[in-house]
């Protein structure tokens, strides 16, 4: 009897499906060949490599640096580990803002090198010409709405997004534009989770939330944070599910022990 190992991949219409019987979406982070492996064998629907690689990579205070060339390095490597979750890439700062021929050729790089399936990209109305562009070209896009940490700097902190009427105004507008000419998902980040529902609730495609809720289609959250890998960043929508930097410290701080101790190799670990 032949075992049927096919594996049914998760693609912009299963996710489309999932919210429209109300299963929940679970996405994480993922940079690098190794833990994209186990993201993807645990069973995660949406893999994110995030721009946010900045930030727990490269130890950036933003994820403004960031290239495109970095970007698709560590996409590169996630898609080589990926069976059968969705890999969507962060287009990063200055890669599609501006101009949509400029945003189609960063998206048509991540797509070809990386082997990506959908871009990610920050925004509502003021790149609604570069979201055209790259649909057009038949590359998936999932919007990011509320807090979008590229603007930073006009932000000039990381609080809770539009808790003001006119600001929740503007982003549902946004939402249903972003719906409307064709994004197959948006995450909404660190928003009051009534205006997340009242997003969920307005929009036919997911509405993926960090900080945004438990009435939204589905969580994402970096995976260096809810492992416990970076030790210092603790909003309140967090949930640490290891306290991984203390328990790698610890394994590290005891080989450096049997080294010294010569207690490491002993018999059965060499030739
Ligand atoms: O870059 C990132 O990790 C993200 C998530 C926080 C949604 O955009």
């Amino acid at each position: 009897m032949s075992v049927n190992k096919e594996i049914k991949r998760i693609t912009t219409h299963v996710i489309q499906s999932m919210k429209e019987r109300g299963e929940k979406i679970a996405m994480l982070t993922g940079y690098d060949y190794s833990m994209a492996r186990i993201l993807d064998e645990a069973g995660i629907d949406i893999v994110l490599v995030g721009d946010s690689a900045s930030n727990v990579m490269a130890g950036h205070e933003t994820t403004l640096p960031i290239t495109l060339d970095q970007m698709i390095y560590h996409a590169a490597s996630v898609v080589r580990a990926i069976k059968r979750s969705l890999v969507v890439v962060d287009l990063p700062f200055g890669s599609y803002q501006g101009s949509s021929r400029v945003a189609l050729e960063s998206a048509v790089r991540i797509m070809k090198e990386a082997g990506a399936h959908a871009v990610k990209m920050e925004g509502g109305a003021e790149i609604e010409a570069s979201v055209r562009r790259i649909l057009s070209a038949g590359v998936p896009v999932m919007g990011h709405l509320g807090l979008t940490p590229q603007s930073i700097y006009k932000f000039g902190t990381y609080s809770v997004r539009a808790k003001e009427e006119a600001e929740a105004g503007k982003l549902m507008e946004d939402a249903l534009l972003l719906q409307e000419i064709g994004c197959f998902a948006i995450v909404v980040e660190k928003i009051p989770a009534e205006l997340g529902k009242r997003v969920a609730e307005n929009l036919l495609i997911p509405v993926i939330g960090i900080g945004a809720g438990g009435h939204v289609d589905g969580q994402v959250l970096v995976t260096h944070d809810m492992l416990g890998i970076t030790k210092d960043f603790q909003p309140r929508f967090l949930r640490r599910y290891l306290d991984m930097f203390d328990m790698v410290q610890n394994a590290i701080q005891q080989y450096i022990s049997d080294v010294k101790s010569s207690d490491f190799p002993n018999e059965k670990e060499q030739y």
